[in-house]
């Protein structure tokens, strides 16, 4: 038992479609929630930049007292969190692109995967590949432009039906039946995908399977809490307008952010 919250960060909103499940599956647990937005997109940035954006991110969340981690971007999974792991000794939770699903799932033996580039590089993505989707067709598709549209709340755009198009008719043509969003940003894109791709094809996003491993590790570790009164909290290093706007769409109250800086 540790009424102590659970921080979550991200390179900036979307790591809220992580937030989501975890405030739904353990709703008696505190929640900190941490938007990088001054420095997003953390995509195309360097390791070692990302690995120095997101130990600034953990301190800040660590003197919140926070008692777990969830790393809620796959970027900065794949640049730090073996890093984080050596200098902190919270524990933290990770994410990847979901490739052992979608290479079980498959009946066609092909599957997409739409990520930054910083998390196609990574070593993880390399490692999961070669163990999961051996023999399995994978289509690997750097979402440009995406994240920054989320970021300005433009998920319904011209702009941004253009640009899913242009990744995702070529998995479509060569036979996906298994698109993974490797990236937290992308879920905001669902309605807009549902739209454009077949009803055949399954769209995964590993939100759900990570809320479920952040309760079993708190379940390991007896950590859980029982608050029943539990007021989330939000950050951010930038505008706040957005997170504001889609904390609002997904809980239905408003739960404004306070602005911070980190440097
Ligand atoms: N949400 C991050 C991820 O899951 C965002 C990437 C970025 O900032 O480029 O990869």
């Amino acid at each position: 038992m540790n009424k102590n919250p659970i921080g979550i960060f991200d390179s900036g909103v979307g790591g809220l479609t992580v937030w989501k499940h975890i405030h739904q599956l353990l709703p008696n647990e505190k929640l900190i929630y941490l938007a990088d937005s001054l420095h997003c997109p953390y995509g195309a940035k360097s390791a070692e930049e990302i690995i120095e954006l997101s130990r600034a991110n953990t301190r800040f969340l660590l003197n919140k007292g926070c008692k777990l981690i969830v790393v809620a971007c796959n970027t900065a999974t794949a640049s730090a969190i073996e890093t984080l792991r050596a200098e902190f000794s919270v524990p933290f939770v990770g994410m990847e692109p979901a490739v052992k699903p979608a290479a079980q799932n498959t009946n066609t033996g092909k599957i997409g995967i739409l990520a930054t580039k910083g998390t196609f590089e990574g070593r993880l993505f390399k490692e999961t590949s070669q163990k999961y989707a051996q023999g399995i067709d994978t289509l690997i598709q750097i979402g440009e432009g995406l994240v920054e549209l989320v970021e300005n709340n433009e998920m319904d755009s011209e702009k941004g039906r253009k640009l899913l198009v242009s990744y995702i008719n070529p998995m479509i043509d060569a036979g996906v039946d298994q698109i993974v969003l490797g990236c937290t940003h992308y879920p905001f894109f669902i309605p807009l995908l549902k739209q454009l791709v077949p009803k055949s094809i399954q769209i995964i996003d590993p939100a759900p399977a990570i809320a479920l491993r952040t309760k079993n590790i708190l379940l390991e570790l007896g950590t859980q809490s029982s608050l029943t009164t539990v007021l989330p909290e939000f950050y951010s290093t930038g505008d706040t307008k957005v997170i504001d706007l889609l904390v609002t769409k997904i809980t239905g109250k408003s739960y404004p952010a306070t602005k911070i800086d980190l440097t």
